[in-house]
């Protein structure tokens, strides 16, 4: 029997408060509590039985968002034996979403089950007032005398990497760009040279990302991946509690230097265990999500030799050995290749959220409790807003075309509104380093066999083959 309307609110009004508040032992009352939606009424198949659609999730899931698009219009509902819940598509969706007006949707209840004993309180899964504060606190190691350090930190690691290119050698380069990234990571974020206890939390954190993607996330079973996975966890975060001290007291420009030493507007530090999961979290939204950039980037110039040769000019126009920070608005074509590529192949496939109250969208009553997902891949190619958009355009991005911006919701590779992705202009800084590398040095090539971009978009964006290129020295 479905509560009373005065019952249901005011258990809403609690909820959202706790969630307010970041009171977990008051939203888990609530998550015990929740009970599945009533769904029938909405447009959409279930799949195959039990199953739902898990297949074409892990095989061809952009093929199938289309499909349901076409089939069903911008809402229609999808089963798998983890997650069930609605997709609502295009900008106006996007828009109800990331604006979240009244409080409508929770990203701690949509994305706090992904993330448990791996990335435990992270700020993607923090709501309202709890999520503002520490978002605020955040946004300081990402300002630009922060931003000049990382530059200072990744520039030799990254031309050292990338110099280590076997000349004429074709490789797997997603493995190769997962890699760098990595080695990177460890020193920008960590503060750790390369060299063994690198390499063993590399490995650590390798293992959070793959314990993410085992579905049935037993922790007693020491062997899955999950179990690796929360031990990957203790072991980063053993290594973070125990540098602490020093890091507090230290001058680095690594960003566990910064979350050790930034403040609120009070003078008060984060705690230990805050450095420690804030820091994990960075790690985890910063690498996958780049390397599935650049291994797309990487597709997208291997294809198109002209607009390879125009952002060398760009690169050699600089007449430098390294980038500084002055120098990033000036690589502009750099910046419209990395739009379109995550145009094209958006890293994030989709972002959930929580509806904590009935709503309206698009004439459909979606219920509460429902696990509503907007996501970039449908929107990103509307022939509404997009000029020819199945064609590798990047000019689309120049101040002359700027054709995302005819609708404010229809570009998201990084999301919107108060959870828009707090690392973008870092992700934008690294790509373009990375690039000026690259590029001044080699030339990237694919056989002539390989006429699109093999990729899958579940859990992250990737190239199902590894993205077999050639990068030949200049
Ligand atoms: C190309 C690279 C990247 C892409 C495509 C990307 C994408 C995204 C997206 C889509 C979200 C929003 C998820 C949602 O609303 O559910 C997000 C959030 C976030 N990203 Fe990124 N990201 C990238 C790189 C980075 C980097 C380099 C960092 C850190 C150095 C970072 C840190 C974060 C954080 C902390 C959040 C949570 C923000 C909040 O909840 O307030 N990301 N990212």
């Amino acid at each position: 029997m479905k509560a009373p309307a005065s019952i249901a609110q005011t258990q809403t009004n609690d909820l959202t408060d706790a969630l307010s508040r970041y009171d977990l032992a008051e939203i888990k009352r609530f998550q015990k509590r929740t009970k599945q939606p009533q769904d029938t009424h909405l447009p959409g198949d279930t799949g195959w039985p039990v199953v739902g659609h898990i297949y074409p999730f892990l095989t061809d899931f952009h093929a199938w968002l289309n499909k349901q698009y076409h089939a069903y219009g911008p809402v229609f509902k999808f089963r798998t034996p983890f997650l069930n819940g609605v997709y609502l598509i295009g900008p106006e969706a996007n828009k109800l979403v990331f604006q979240n007006e009244g409080k409508l949707f929770s990203n701690h209840m949509a994305w706090a089950p992904q993330f448990e004993s791996l990335f435990d309180n992270n700020l993607l899964q923090r709501d309202f007032k709890d999520h503002k504060t520490h978002r605020k606190i955040l946004q300081q190691a990402f300002k630009r005398p922060a931003v000049e350090g990382h530059i200072a930190l990744m520039n030799p690691l990254l031309a050292e990497g990338i110099n280590k290119l076997v000349s004429g050698k074709k490789i797997k380069s997603m493995d190769f760009i997962k890699r760098l990234l990595l080695n990177t990571g460890s020193e920008v974020f960590l503060g750790l040279k390369t060299g063994p206890e690198a390499d063993k939390l590399n490995q650590a954190f390798t293992d959070i990302v793959s314990g993410g993607t085992d579905p049935f996330r037993r922790k007693e079973i020491w062997f899955s991946p999950y179990a690796k996975g929360v031990r990957g966890n203790k072991l980063i975060g053993r290594f973070i509690l125990d540098n602490i001290e020093q890091c507090r007291n230290g001058s680095g420009k690594d960003m566990f230097t910064h979350l050790c030493n930034i403040r609120d507007e009070d003078g008060n530090l984060f705690s230990d265990e805050q450095v420690k999961d804030h820091l994990l979290f960075m790690l985890f939204a910063a690498h996958d999500t780049t390397t599935s950039a650049m291994s797309a980037t990487m597709y997208a110039l291997a294809s198109n030799q002209a607009w390879q040769e125009s952002l060398r000019e760009e690169m050699f126009s600089l007449n430098k050995g390294s980038i500084e920070f002055e120098d990033l608005e000036k690589l502009e074509k750099t910046g419209w290749i990395f739009s379109e590529s995550l145009r094209m192949y958006p890293a994030v496939h989709s972002m959930p959220r929580y509806a904590l109250r009935d709503f309206e969208f698009n004439g459909h009553i979606i219920p509460a409790h429902t696990n509503v997902l907007v996501s970039a891949l449908v929107t990103h190619y509307m022939p509404e807003y997009w000029s020819n958009p199945n064609e590798f355009d990047p000019q689309r991005f120049s101040p002359e075309r700027a054709e995302d911006k005819k609708d404010f919701n229809q570009y998201i590779p990084f999301g919107g509104g108060a959870h828009k992705c707090l690392g973008l202009h870092f992700a934008q800084v690294q790509g373009k380093m990375f690039l000026f590398h690259l590029l001044k040095n080699y030339r990237i090539t694919k056989d002539r066999k390989m006429t699109s971009y093999k990729y899958n978009n579940v859990p992250l964006t990737f190239p199902t083959d590894g993205l077999p290129l050639t990068f030949t020295r200049i």
